[in-house]
C-alpha cells in the first residue's frame, strides 16, 4: 500500500534497520510507520513531505510559547556564539535561579537537571536520605518519568491492580526493579481515605509522597484542594516528604504552579517542559533544610556533565522573562476554555457523553459518562469513541496522540484562527465519535 507520506515512508524503511522503530521516543511511532519532521513555527509543523500541521502536542506540553519563539532562539543563539556550553557553573544558571525563585516564591532552593526523570530520581533520593526510609508512595496514574522507581502504576492494567483499598504496585515496563514495584504503595488519587489510611500503615518505611498535583500525563485531572491537604497533614504527621511533580503544571496553570493555586506548599518539587520552552532543563527546588543537604559532603551526590547547560539556561531565562507575570498563560487559558465551551455546545447539541478537561496550555478529552476524578474514572472513556475522534483530527491536519489517556496542549501561538480551526475540527471529530458508537 502506498503511504500519504511517501518520503517519511521511505526514511522509515532505510532507518528502521538502524534506529529500533525509526524513532528515539517510543510515543513516536506510529503505525504503518511515524512521522518525519523538517520545521516548527508558531503553531505549526511541517513534516518531510511538506504537509503543514496544527500541533497540539507542543513537545509533550514542553513548547508553552510555541515553536521558534524569537526571544527563546535569540537567547540560545547568543549563548552559542559565548562558547560556553557544560561542565563549568555559569553567571546565568546563577541568574536563572534567582528568576526562577522570585517566580516560584514558595521553594526556597533550586538545582538544574537536564530532564525530569534526573530531577525526580534526586527528589526520591533526597528524601531518603533525609528520612532515613527507603520506600516511596505514588499516585496511580500519575507520571514521573520512566525510572525503575517511578514508572510504576502509571497506565496501569486495572484488571491486575486490585481495589482502590489496597492498590496492586505494577510494572511500567518490562525489565522493570521487581522489589522497586512491589515496594511501591500506590495511592488512588482523589481518595482521601484509602489515601491516608495506605500512608499511615506503610509509614515507618515511607520516605516520600510524590504526585502530580493535575494528573496531566493522563489528560487533565485536577486534584481537590481537600486531597492535597489531606496528604499535607498525613506527611507532617509522619514525617515524610511530600513531593509535587509540577514538570507540566509549573509556569502553566500559574507562574508558581499548582501549589500557587492550591495553597498547599510540598517539601519538594520537580519542574521542566516550560521551563525551557523545547530546550532540555529542568529542576529540583525545595525546603532549604532539605536541599542544603545536596551540598557537597552532606547528603547525596547530586551531579551531571549537562546539569545547567549554557544554551538550556539561557533558553529558560529567555522563557521565564516572558512567563513571569502569567499573563501569556492566562491568555492561553482564555483560548482554551472557549475551546471547551465550543466542544461542550457541540457535544450537547449530539446527546453524546463527552468532556474536554484543561486549564492553561493542557487539555483531553473523555468520552464517558462518568466524573473524571482519578485513573480508574478516566479509564472509563470509549476508546472506540477517542479512536475514531483523534483520527478525524488527525484527517484534518492535527497532530494527535492516539492513547485515550494521554494529553494535548495548546500554546501562545495559538492564536484566534487557529482556535477557530481546531473548535471547527472538533466538531467535525465529534460527529465522527458519535457515529462509531452508532
Ligand atoms: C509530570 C512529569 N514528570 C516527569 C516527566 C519526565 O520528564 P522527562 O521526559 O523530561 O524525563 C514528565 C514527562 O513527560 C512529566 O510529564
Amino acid at each position: 500500500m502506498t503511504s500519504r507520506f511517501p518520503v517519511s515512508a521511505r526514511l522509515f524503511d532505510s532507518t528502521a534497520k538502524r534506529v529500533p522503530a525509526g524513532v528515539s521516543s517510543n510515543t513516536r511511532a506510529r503505525a504503518p510507520h511515524p512521522i518525519y519532521f523538517e520545521r516548527a513555527d508558531g503553531a505549526h509543523v511541517t513534516d518531510a513531505d511538506g504537509n503543514r500541521w496544527i500541533d497540539i502536542l507542543m513537545g509533550n506540553g514542553a513548547i508553552l510559547l510555541g515553536h521558534n519563539r524569537p526571544e527563546v532562539q535569540d537567547a540560545v543563539r547568543a549563548a552559542a556564539a559565548a562558547g560556553l556550553t557544560t561542565g563549568i557553573e555559569t553567571a546565568a544558571a546563577c541568574a536563572l535561579a534567582e528568576k526562577f525563585l522570585s517566580i516560584v516564591t514558595t521553594m526556597d532552593m533550586v538545582r538544574f537537571t537536564n530532564t525530569g526523570t534526573e530531577a525526580v530520581l534526586h527528589a526520591l533520593r533526597l528524601a531518603r536520605f533525609a528520612t532515613g526510609r527507603k520506600r516511596i508512595a505514588k499516585a496511580e496514574g500519575s507520571y514521573h518519568g520512566w525510572s525503575d522507581e517511578a514508572f510504576i502504576s502509571v497506565w496501569a492494567d486495572l484488571s491486575r491492580a486490585g481495589a482502590v483499598e489496597a492498590i496492586q504496585p505494577l510494572a511500567g515496563t518490562p525489565g522493570q526493579r521487581g522489589e522497586l514495584v512491589s515496594e511501591t504503595v500506590v495511592l488512588p488519587f482523589n481518595d482521601i481515605a484509602n489515601s491516608v489510611a495506605a500512608i499511615e500503615r506503610h509509614a515507618s518505611d515511607l520516605a516520600a509522597v510524590i504526585l502530580e498535583p493535575i494528573l496531566i500525563d493522563i489528560g487533565y485531572i485536577p486534584a481537590t484542594r481537600a486531597y492535597l491537604q489531606a496528604l499535607r497533614a498525613a506527611c507532617d504527621k509522619l514525617g515524610i516528604v511530600l513531593i509535587f511533580d509540577e514538570l507540566l503544571t509549573g509556569f502553566n496553570v500559574a507562574p508558581g504552579g499548582a501549589q500557587e493555586i492550591y495553597g498547599v506548599i510540598p517539601d519538594l518539587a520537580t519542574y521542566g517542559k516550560a521551563l525551557g520552552n523545547g530546550y532540555p532543563i529542568a529542576a529540583l527546588a525545595g525546603r532549604k533544610g532539605l536541599m542544603e543537604m545536596l551540598a557537597p559532603g552532606k547528603g547525596p551526590v547530586f551531579v551531571g556533565t549537562f546539569n545547567g547547560h549554557a544554551m538550556s539556561v539561557a533558553a529558560a531565562q529567555a522563557s521565564l522573562a516572558v512567563l513571569a507575570d502569567g499573563s501569556v498563560a492566562a491568555a492561553i487559558d482564555r483560548r482554551l476554555k472557549g475551546l471547551k465551551e465550543a466542544f461542550h455546545a457541540d457535544a450537547a447539541e449530539l446527546g453524546f457523553s463527552a468532556v474536554m478537561h484543561g486549564q492553561g496550555s493542557h487539555f483531553q478529552w473523555y468520552f464517558t459518562a462518568e466524573k473524571v476524578v482519578g485513573y480508574r474514572s478516566a479509564a472509563t472513556s470509549n476508546a472506540s469513541a477517542y479512536r475514531a475522534f483523534v483520527q478525524s483530527l488527525f484527517d484534518q491536519g492535527l497532530l494527535v496522540l492516539t492513547n485515550p489517556l494521554s494529553h494535548h496542549a495548546l500554546s501562545a501561538a495559538h492564536g484566534d484562527d487557529v482556535i477557530d480551526r481546531l473548535k471547527e475540527a472538533f466538531r467535525v471529530a465529534l460527529k465522527a465519535a458519535e457515529e462509531a458508537l452508532r
